[in-house]
C-alpha cells in the first residue's frame, strides 16, 4: 500500500496538464482502477484482514482524490497566471492616432462673424432657403417687371402645369430675412442673418449655392454713420487688423440711399492682403432700409428707420485665409478640407490673433 501511495503521490505531483491527472484519476479509482481492485479484493479476506485493510484503502482512496484535486487548482493558478502575462495590456501607452473630421471655413467664418456682431448686440434670425417670390422680391420692392429679377438668375422651383399660383423659389439673398424679422418682432431690431442662397452662375468666383450674411438694424435714430461704424467695427475684429472701407454710391431696390462697400486691400505678389495698400476690394452691398420695405415688414417709416446690408461669407473666408478657388468650397474633396479646415475645437477669432 505504501508503495501505490508513493507511486500516485509522485506522479500527482508531476502531472503537467489536466488531462495526465484525469488519467492518473483512472488509473487509481476507476473502475478497473489499482485501488478499486483492491478494494474488490476486500471481500475474500478474513474479518481480522478487513479491519486493518478497509480503512487503510479508504484512507489512500481520500489521499489520492485530494492530491489531485490540490494539483488540479494549482494547474488552474498556473495556467490564469500565465494567460495574464500573456493578456497584459499597457492602458498607459498613447492611443493610435485617427483622423478627426475638420470644420469646413464657411461653417469657421459664420461662427466668427456671429461671434462678432453677437458682441455688437446682433442677434441670428434665419429664414427659409425656399422662399416665396413675394419675400425674396415684392417685399424688397423689386416688383414683377423689374430688371434686378432678371438680374439675380433666380432657380424657380417647379409648378405642375396649370396651377397659375407664383412659384417658390430658391432664395436669391438673405434680404427676406429682413421682412421676416420685422413680421416676427417689430421695431426696434438688431439682427444678423447667416445662410446659404442661390443664383444660376457658375465659375472661379461664382457657385450656384453661396454664403451670405444679411445684417439689419431698425431704430429711432439710425444713420449711414452707424452703418459705417459697424461694418469698420466688424472688419477690423474679422480680419485683426484695421481696415478702412470706401463707400461707393449704388442701387439696390431695398434701400435708399445704397452703397457698395469695399475694403482697403494691397493685391501685390499675386496674393490679396486686406488692411494695406490702394487697392480696394468689393464685399457687400448696404444702405438705409427704403420705407417701402419697412412698410411691407409692418413698421411704420415715419417713427424708424434702419440700416441693411449684405455680405458673401466665402468671399470673406477666401480672403482671411487665402483661399483661392470658391468652387473647391462644394466640391467636398477630403484633401482640400483637410488643408483649409479647422479643428474642432478652434475658437472663433474675434479681434487680432488667428485661431490657426
Ligand atoms: N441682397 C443684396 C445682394 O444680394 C445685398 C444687400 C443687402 C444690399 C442689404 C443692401 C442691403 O446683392
Amino acid at each position: 500500500m505504501d508503495d501505490l501511495r508513493n507511486k500516485y503521490i509522485e506522479r500527482i505531483a508531476e502531472a503537467a496538464d489536466e488531462a495526465v491527472l484525469e488519467e492518473l484519476r483512472v488509473q487509481a479509482l476507476g473502475k478497473k482502477g489499482e485501488i478499486s481492485l483492491k478494494m474488490r479484493e476486500l471481500g475474500k479476506m478474513s474479518p481480522e484482514e478487513r479491519q486493518v485493510a478497509g480503512p487503510a484503502l479508504n484512507q489512500l482512496k481520500d489521499e489520492i482524490n485530494s492530491a489531485i484535486a490540490a494539483k488540479r487548482a494549482a494547474l488552474e493558478d498556473t495556467a490564469l497566471d500565465a494567460r495574464l502575462r500573456a493578456e497584459w495590456l499597457d492602458v498607459t501607452l498613447p492611443a493610435r492616432p485617427r483622423r478627426a473630421g475638420t470644420i469646413h471655413p464657411v461653417s469657421q467664418v459664420t461662427e466668427e462673424v456671429t461671434a462678432i456682431f453677437a458682441d455688437m448686440g446682433f442677434a441670428v434670425a434665419e429664414g427659409p432657403r425656399v422662399e416665396t417670390d413675394w419675400y425674396n422680391f415684392d417685399a424688397l420692392n423689386i416688383p414683377g417687371h423689374h430688371p434686378a429679377r432678371a438680374e439675380m438668375d433666380t432657380f424657380y422651383m417647379h409648378r405642375d402645369e396649370g396651377d397659375e399660383r407664383p412659384p417658390f423659389v430658391l432664395r436669391t439673398h438673405t434680404s427676406p430675412v429682413q421682412i421676416r424679422s420685422m413680421e416676427a418682432q417689430g421695431a426696434p431690431i438688431r439682427i444678423i442673418c447667416p445662410g446659404g442662397v442661390y443664383r444660376a452662375d457658375y465659375d472661379q468666383t461664382h457657385t450656384p449655392m453661396f454664403h451670405q450674411v444679411e445684417g439689419l438694424a431698425i431704430d429711432r435714430d439710425l444713420s449711414m454713420a452707424n452703418l459705417k461704424w459697424v461694418l469698420e467695427e466688424f472688419f477690423t475684429a474679422f480680419f485683426g487688423t484695421t481696415v478702412k472701407t470706401r463707400f461707393r454710391a449704388s442701387h439696390f431696390p431695398f434701400t435708399e440711399p445704397s452703397a457698395e462697400v469695399d475694403i482697403q486691400c494691397s493685391f501685390e505678389g499675386g496674393t490679396v492682403k486686406v488692411g494695406e495698400g490702394d487697392d480696394w476690394l468689393e464685399v457687400l452691398g448696404s444702405g438705409m432700409v427704403h420705407p417701402k420695405v419697412l412698410q411691407a415688414g409692418g413698421i411704420d417709416p415715419e417713427q424708424w428707420q434702419g440700416f441693411a446690408f449684405g455680405m458673401g461669407i466665402d468671399r470673406i473666408a477666401m480672403l482671411k485665409y487665402g483661399i483661392p478657388d470658391l468652387r473647391a468650397f462644394f466640391d467636398s474633396d477630403l484633401r482640400w478640407l483637410r488643408h483649409y479646415g479647422f479643428a474642432s475645437l478652434d475658437v472663433p477669432t474675434i479681434r487680432g490673433g488667428l485661431s490657426r
